[in-house]
């Protein structure tokens, strides 16, 4: 198995930022920080259910587990609600972290036992024991961002450190745009060049579509300020019909986390807003809005994926918008570690074949699409992983923030959410027709 390695490497990376992210007292991990998000310590069992399930117990939740039945129930996402877990009787911090410890060593035990050849086969997470591992280092991962959401809506004096070093923006990319001729690409993965992509991912397919410009960068705070003086939230015109609803509704009038004269919260710290980074904390209603106001509009993740992944010159896909070689901290702001964005201009070196930068990394971006399978769609071992949410009110978004781990991130990967949340790390990138 030549992936063994960077399997094991890949948990170990996950555990390390799970730890990390729940070393706090056991009051603090049992606090729900907001009805929209878990106790931490819910997180972090769930973390492990998971991982005994999909590596353990071969998906079968019918097979004997470490936890009694009752207790593991308590882990189901799809039985108790966000806002409901707080109240539920949770294992304590301490038998959460003694149960991980110990799914963990038998994972490591089972990834040392698994073949030296990969089977080859359709049914994901199935035959292939190694795609399994995959999942579970991309869930693990999915929740760090979660847990980063959380302590976000934290009150009280900040528990993290203002985030580490980003390299700064360049002048004058705010507000250009590339091109992205019209004509044929491939859009999604196969298991052939990405045996860890997820189900909804795949299967690869050619996808013809007409021309479209696409900002080089994600819209800024500064922009978004100028939207915000120029009447953007008190304007009915530039929104949907729903979007104003939900405007009038929630009391929108700057993005989640602004606060007077020019200032933010972020992770407990209040400082001021810096202009020349990504907006952040934005619905895909007010994305809506600014694009209007912009005289513009949002992409469609089939145009957002063939600006980020697609090579015109070889006629062929790039495995990441700036080629072949893994993300690094030269390239992308991934990981988590800068606990923010980095301001627009920062990553030439992480452009796209259209000269398009910043996909990867920084802020998730709002697309028009609606969560739908592609053709021939196979569900994986985790059948609920994306399934349930094809016929939901979800809007795709692209690219991953600051807050997604390196090691799991693609240009094909998708996410989604409701089209009124913005505790999570959304950002906008405008496109426009030719
Ligand atoms: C893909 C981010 C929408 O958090 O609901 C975690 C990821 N699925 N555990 C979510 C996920 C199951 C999922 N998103
Ligand atoms: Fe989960």
């Amino acid at each position: 198995m030549s992936d063994r390695q960077a399997l094991a490497d890949g948990l170990t990376v996950a555990r390390d930022r799970t730890l990390r992210l729940v070393d706090f007292d056991d009051a603090e991990l049992l606090r729900q920080y907001d009805p929209l998000m878990s106790p931490l310590v819910w997180d972090l069992a769930h973390i492990g259910q998971q991982e005994e399930l999909w590596l353990l117990r071969g998906g079968d939740p019918a097979t004997p587990g470490m936890l009694p039945p009752a207790i593991e129930d308590l882990y189901d996402a799809f039985v108790h609600s966000r806002a409901s877990r707080v109240a539920l009787p949770l294992l304590s911090a301490a038998d959460a972290h003694k149960y991980l410890r110990t799914v963990r060593a038998k994972a490591l035990d089972t990834l040392d036992a698994l073949p030296d050849e990969r089977a080859d086969s359709p049914l994901l997470g199935g035959p292939d024991p190694a795609f399994a591992f995959g999942l579970v280092i991309s869930h693990e991962n999915q929740h760090d961002e979660t847990m980063l959401q959380a302590l976000n809506l934290r009150s009280g004096a900040p528990l993290l450190g203002g985030g580490g070093h980003l390299p700064p923006g360049r002048p004058g990319v705010a507000g250009t745009s590339v091109l992205v001729p019209g004509g044929p690409f491939v859009l999604g993965v196969d298991a052939a060049d990405e045996p860890y992509s997820l189900d909804n991912e795949r299967s690869a397919h050619v996808v013809d579509l007409p021309g479209f410009r696409i900002g080089r960068v994600p819209v800024t705070n500064a922009e978004w300020q100028a939207f915000i003086d120029d009447g953007g939230y008190r304007r009915p015109e530039l929104w949907s019909a729903r979007g104003w609803d939900h405007r009038c509704q929630a009391a929108l009038v700057a993005p989640q986390f602004w606060l007077p004269e020019g200032t933010r919260a972020r992770f407990g710290h209040v400082e001021a807003i810096p202009g020349d980074e990504p907006v952040q904390h934005v619905t895909f209603f007010e994305a809506e809005a600014y694009a209007e106001w912009a005289g513009a509009r949002l992409p469609t993740e089939i145009e957002w994926e063939k600006a980020a992944a697609w090579d015109p010159e070889a006629g062929a896909r790039r495995r990441y918008p700036w080629g072949s070689a893994p993300p690094s901290g030269e390239v992308a702001n991934l990981g988590g570690g800068a606990l923010r964005p980095a301001p627009v201009g920062a990553y030439p070196g992480g452009a796209s074949a259209y000269g398009a930068e910043q996909l990867l990394g920084d802020v998730w971006e709002w697309t028009t699409s609606p969560l739908r399978p592609w053709p021939g769609f196979t569900p994986m071992i985790y059948e609920r992983y994306s399934q349930p949410f094809f016929d939901g009110d979800y809007r795709v978004l692209r690219g991953g923030s600051w807050a997604v781990g390196a090691d799991v991130l693609r240009p094909s990967f998708r996410n989604w959410d409701h089209p009124i949340r913005r505790q999570i790390f959304s950002g906008v990138r405008l496109a426009w027709d030719l």
